[in-house]
């Protein structure tokens, strides 16, 4: 279970933490500019001052395996025996990954190719989200690239110990990160509702996401209000908790080589697909149902999820996922993000991970998403 904290101010909790672990060596990653950016910098500032700090920032956007390697080098060279990661996902993923590594003494890539298990606990953990998206501070896995593929590691020791969840963090977030940090959110919460790994609880979190985000994006990202980013904060969180129990679905899955070919930011990548993917997903039949539950079922969960989205039925549902992507700001098209359609074929030939595509309520044929990338070419 993680020890949870929401609230501005409720960084101040890292004092209590600290005092209870008594930590010799932190190992603190951080992004490279957003930790001084967000606050995060100032507020922690003081409460480290009397601890032994190794700052490990020195890793892409979307970390890859060399990247994994360098942490654990520092880590295991620093003895740390604490961890704190201030940052948005990639920063989740990163410590994560790296804290639970440096307890194993083989070569990283092996255990992220499952070619070694996990076998240890890493150290304590203190996950302090400063976007509003990915939820990684909940969730029980976390993702990296080696050579442009994406690979995911998913273990019950990566759930973080502790998560801090200080809305403030988001106050002066630019608006192209809030916009595509809040999709990714959305898209996480929304795709935890139709998997078909829901449970009533997934869906209970997943339900307080859709309506939290539906309600507040568009002013996070164009008049941002305090309410509206502690609104976005707590929708995050809840779509993190949610995927932890469902993981994602045919969306980020598809997302992945947009991301890792072309450059465009994770939550955006996801977004690109999510309408069409509703409408796809509204339409199962018997033949191309991967739902044990049935088409009956999952056409009530679509219709769910469009009054979830504040719309009439699953094809005005659609339309409203439109105009949230259109509202903040977020490019729709393809060729908008310089992707041609002879690239179409790049995308589907990487986009594919079958662990994510088969969590689709409906099968995804390779026609089908060819279909679904030419439509927003
Ligand atoms: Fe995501």
């Amino acid at each position: 279970m993680i020890r949870e904290y929401f609230g501005v101010g409720s960084i101040e909790n890292v004092r209590l933490i600290l005092a209870g672990v008594a930590p010799r060596s932190i190992f603190l990653v951080t992004g490279k500019r957003s930790y001084d950016d967000c606050g995060a910098s100032k507020a922690l500032g003081n409460l480290l001052a009397e601890y032994s700090v190794s700052r490990f920032n020195d890793f892409d956007v979307n970390p890859n395996i060399d990247n994994i390697r360098k942490g654990v080098d520092l880590f295991k060279k620093k003895r740390c025996d604490l961890v704190i990661a201030v940052g948005g996902g990639s920063v989740m993923d990163t410590a994560k990954v790296v804290n639970i590594l440096s307890a194993h003494d083989e070569d990283a890539a092996l255990y992220v190719k499952k070619e070694r298990k996990i076998r240890c606990s890493g150290k304590p953990l203190v996950a302090v989200p400063t976007t509003a998206g990915s939820g990684g501070e909940a969730t029980h896995f976390a993702a990296l690239y080696i050579d442009k593929k994406k690979y995911s590691l998913e273990d019950e020791r990566l759930l973080p110990t502790y998560a801090i969840i200080d809305p403030q963090f988001t106050f002066s977030l630019p608006k192209r990160i809030t916009a595509s940090t809040g999709m990714d959110a959305l898209s996480q919460a929304i795709e935890s509702y139709w998997s078909i790994y829901s449970s009533d609880e997934s869906k209970a979190y997943a339900r307080e996401a859709i309506m939290l985000a539906r309600e507040h994006i568009v002013h996070a990202v164009n008049q941002p209000t305090i309410e509206a980013r502690i609104a976005m904060s707590r929708a995050a969180h809840a779509a993190g908790k949610a995927i932890n129990t469902t993981r994602t679905t045919a969306c980020h899955a598809v997302s992945y080589p947009i991301t890792a070919y072309f450059g465009v930011p994770h939550g955006h990548a996801v977004g690109l697909t999510l309408s069409r993917m509703f409408a796809y997903n509204s339409t199962p039949s018997e033949a191309d149902i991967l739902d044990i539950r049935g088409v009956a079922y999952v056409k009530g969960v679509m219709r769910e999820l469009a009054v979830l989205l504040g719309a009439q039925d699953t094809e005005s549902a659609k339309k409203a996922i439109d105009s949230i992507m259109r509202k903040i700001g977020l490019e729709m098209h393809l060729r908008e993000l310089g992707i041609s359609g002879n690239d179409i074929e790049i995308i589907i030939k990487n986009g594919f991970d079958p662990e994510r595509v088969k969590n689709n309520p409906r099968l995804v044929t390779e026609q089908a998403l060819r279909k679904i990338l030419n439509d927003i070419r």
